[in-house]
């Protein structure tokens, strides 16, 4: 009885003990500016996350044989991160992640106008988004706030912004909580950039994924939503059990011709801004799974399709094509222009808040 007790006492604590928070410099911009990185380390997972971009550098959690393994594309050394201005490796796009048709939208009848930095549209909060400016970091239990302030006219956009993202470890579950307030109503979309690959190298094409959805965003040639929310049903978009990326990625379909894959807007069920089960990820020969939990109505599923082999940075690393996943939890692209949309408008006197998790699990043969 009294051992019994000593074990739980013993696991209890071991549940609750926070992920260890330390810090170190990663770099310097080439203006003097320092960027900071921080690794929060649990008991089965080790992440290491940088002020520039409020970035994820790279997670390793283990595979089913117990081998640690990075699951994330990024570059080892930061002058990689700077030099290369298209990917977003890891980071936290905004203030408007994902893409605003010609770069325009109203609001209260004013006509803004954001960057044009995609084939005409805006993408990513435009040409310099929060993914390239160096936010205040400061640790917490088991993780570390991160505050950008982004200033009234910033890249266009109405209001000043305050943005707190808050990355914590929690076993093997990294969480991350988003916050903002504005001073003038304004537009807002942040979600993290991650690519993932559970295999720790080669194409993704062969994870299975599973997605919670019964709709998606199809799209115009230039990636902007028509507006529609038709079914998956019977389309290469339906993902309600578990397929693999590459099973139908090259199927004879005109969406996926437009975006070169998987590189669209699904509509997560049941939304009610509770947190819920987006998607998860089996990748078979690892043995390494992925399940992502979010507050927010949509999922941007990218397969990679426009990296390009290109190298960056002194280590000269390169990242081809579907050598990386995303899964950006986020509103739906082009919201400000979709009045039927969940709406992304900010207003002054609110603060919102939205949550995602990824949880990094090994399953056996
Ligand atoms: C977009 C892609 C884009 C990628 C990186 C994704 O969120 O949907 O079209 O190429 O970000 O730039």
């Amino acid at each position: 009885m009294r051992l019994a007790r000593v074990i739980l006492l013993i696991m209890t604590t071991a549940m609750a003990a926070h992920a260890t928070v330390t810090k170190t410099v990663f770099g310097t911009l080439p203006d003097g500016t320092a960027v900071d990185l921080y690794t929060l380390k649990s008991d089965a997972v080790e992440a290491r996350i940088m002020t520039y971009g409020a970035r994820i550098v790279s997670i390793q959690s283990a595979d089913r044989d117990g081998t640690m393994g990075n699951v994330t594309l990024g570059y080892s050394a930061f002058d990689g991160y700077v030099a290369d201005p298209s990917t977003y490796f890891g980071a936290v796009v905004g203030r408007y992640g994902n893409r605003i048709a010609n770069g325009e939208f109203k609001i209260d009848g004013h006509d803004y106008h954001v960057p044009i930095n995609n084939n005409g549209q805006s993408l990513h909060g435009g040409l310099i988004g929060f993914d390239k400016l160096v936010w205040q970091a400061h640790p917490i239990a088991g993780g570390v706030e991160m505050t950008l302030v982004s200033k009234d006219g910033d890249q266009g956009y109405p209001g000043t912004l305050t943005a707190h993202v808050r990355y914590s470890l929690h076993h093997n579950a990294l969480r991350i909580d988003y916050s903002y307030s504005t001073d003038k109503t304004t537009v807002v979309n942040l979600t993290n950039h991650t690519y993932f690959n559970l295999a720790g190298s080669g194409t993704v094409l062969g994870h299975e994924v599973t997605l919670s959805s019964d709709q998606y965003t199809p799209t115009n040639k230039v990636l902007i939503p028509t507006g529609e929310l038709p079914t998956v049903e019977g389309t290469p978009f339906d993902f309600r059990k578990a397929t693999t990326i590459g099973a139908r990625i090259g199927a004879d379909n005109e969406q996926l011709k437009i975006a070169g894959g998987y590189d669209h807007n699904w509509v997560l069920r049941g939304h009610n801004g509770e947190v819920k089960t987006a998607a998860r990820v089996y990748e078979p020969v690892s043995g390494r799974g992925l399940t992502v939990t979010t507050t927010e109505p949509g999922v941007q599923f990218y397969s990679g399709n426009f990296l390009d082999g290109a190298k960056f940075g002194k280590a000269g690393e390169s990242h081809a094509k579907n050598t990386g996943f995303c899964l950006e939890t986020q509103h739906y692209p082009d919201s400000p222009n979709h009045p039927a949309f969940p709406t992304t408008l900010l207003k002054p006197g609110e603060t919102k808040h939205s949550m995602t998790t990824f949880t990094f699990s090994t399953h056996a043969k």
